[in-house]
């Protein structure tokens, strides 16, 4: 590709190639679920898998990178489908290190996924989780995402309650 890609080209691109993510009855668990702030799991996938072909494109990556599989790979990295706020007597306590694996149980139950898309989802925590990605999908799945989540994390929104009388 000659120039970079904008912002709809990018959007285009993940609708395309994640649409039978996207489009899944699951998908539905994710709209209700919140990740980070006031950010759903779902608007994070989203993001996560734009600014994984963002940094791909930027990057000039092209030829290294399998597109279909790097937007699958981001969209479902989280499909562990819970809150993992919720109490439930503990078992979420270690979420950060549980959920690639959860994600990946969840994702190869609802789709056929190829080596680079089971390898990047399982690993997306690294360096939290010991084990690198294998493949260089998994590696921008796990920037964009640690991109995402401190961005979501430390976004302006959340503090948009009403301030207190003096
Ligand atoms: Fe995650
Ligand atoms: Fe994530």
């Amino acid at each position: 590709m000659g120039r970079l890609l904008t912002r709809d080209e990018i959007r285009g691109l993940v609708q395309r190639h994640g649409g039978e993510v996207i489009g899944h009855r699951h998908m539905e668990i994710e709209r209700r679920c919140y990740q980070h702030g006031s950010v759903t799991t779902f608007a994070h996938s989203i993001r996560v898998a734009c600014l994984s072909v963002w940094l791909a494109d930027r990057l000039h990556l092209w030829r290294r990178v399998d597109l279909p599989s790097l937007i699958r790979a981001a969209l479902l990295h989280d499909y562990f489908l819970y809150d993992w706020h919720d109490d439930d007597n503990g078992t979420h306590r270690l979420h950060g290190f549980t959920h690639g694996r959860a994600a990946l149980v969840n994702a190869q139950r609802d789709f056929r996924l190829n080596r680079v898309e089971r390898n990047s989802i399982l690993h997306h925590m690294f360096p939290l989780t010991p084990v690198p990605p294998r493949y260089i999908e998994g590696y921008l799945v796990c920037m964009a995402d640690k991109i995402s989540a401190t961005r979501e994390t430390l976004s302006m929104s959340r503090f948009n309650k009403p301030e207190l009388p003096r």
